[in-house]
């Protein structure tokens, strides 16, 4: 059996030592193969550091993805940067972003990607949400609305392209694949206090380019896509397909804690 445990949003730049060594040590004493991260892990001062820490005390293979959070006060090619250098640093280090199917046991497979909240479900153009991104993220900052939503939209599909360059091989591959994103995919897996996101929040908070291709890919298979997507730090489960599973995991900040332990 092979035992994974699942986190997302352990935001552990807001944490003091303490909260930190007690996550790292209950993933310790978890017994568990490997630890897959949604991303919100820290910001891009401190992603390194932080992300240098967990995997030397948790000492299993670690898969990740990151979230918004991990660029702010930097920028989105910046961190993606170091995140490959930390992969190239320890081994059993891998950012799904950039990597290829990984395989799990001969009949699961494991792909990923942050995605980005790229606004086009729900209402844009007329809400009124501001987002830190808007602000703290090199990419994202500095434009009128209209020309955000640009960006937004360019990184949405970068991470659609990634999924249908990797998702096809692992669907037709595996019995089971597992795709890891930090952004719900649709408005169904948008979750905030068991309700789904609103036209005035879901532009903010959903990736519609992800959703699209993970329907669109998951159609032409019979094999079964569980997607563990975080953001909202407010759970909830939806099923877009009859193949297709969507679980988004709820966090509160400074408690970082396993979401979820999968047995293989
Ligand atoms: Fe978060
Ligand atoms: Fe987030």
């Amino acid at each position: 059996m092979t035992k994974i445990g699942w986190a997302t949003d352990i935001h552990l730049s807001v944490c003091n030592n303490t909260t930190r060594q007690h996550f790292y040590r209950d993933i310790r004493s978890a017994g568990l193969d490997q630890l897959w991260l949604g991303g919100d892990i820290g910001e891009a001062d401190n992603i390194e550091s932080l992300l240098s820490e967990l995997i030397a005390q948790v000492a299993i293979p670690v898969a990740f993805v990151l979230g918004n959070h991990d660029f702010y006060f930097g920028s989105i090619q910046e961190v993606r940067g170091l995140a490959d250098q930390l992969c190239a640093r320890f081994q059993n280090t891998v950012y799904l972003s950039h990597s290829r199917v990984q395989q799990i046991t001969p009949t699961v497979g494991l792909v990923g990607h942050d995605g980005w909240a790229d606004g086009r479900i729900g209402n844009f153009e007329t809400s009124m949400v501001m987002m830190h991104d808007y602000r703290h993220i090199e990419e994202l900052s500095g434009y009128d609305k209209l020309e955000r939503w640009e960006h937004m939209k360019q990184q949405g599909d970068l991470a659609a392209r990634h999924l249908y360059d990797v998702l096809p091989d692992a669907m037709e591959t595996y019995e089971e694949t597992y795709l890891v994103t930090h952004l719900p995919p649709m408005r169904e897996a948008c979750w905030y206090d068991g309700n789904i996101a609103d036209d005035e929040w879901a532009p903010h908070f959903t990736c519609k380019a992800v959703g699209d291709a993970i329907l669109a890919i998951a159609s032409q298979y019979s094999s079964k896509l569980t997607v563990l997507c975080g953001h909202t730090h407010s759970p909830g489960v939806c099923e877009p397909a009859p193949n297709v599973t969507i679980y988004t995991d709820g966090a509160e900040y400074e408690k970082p804690k396993l979401s979820r332990i999968i047995e293989l």
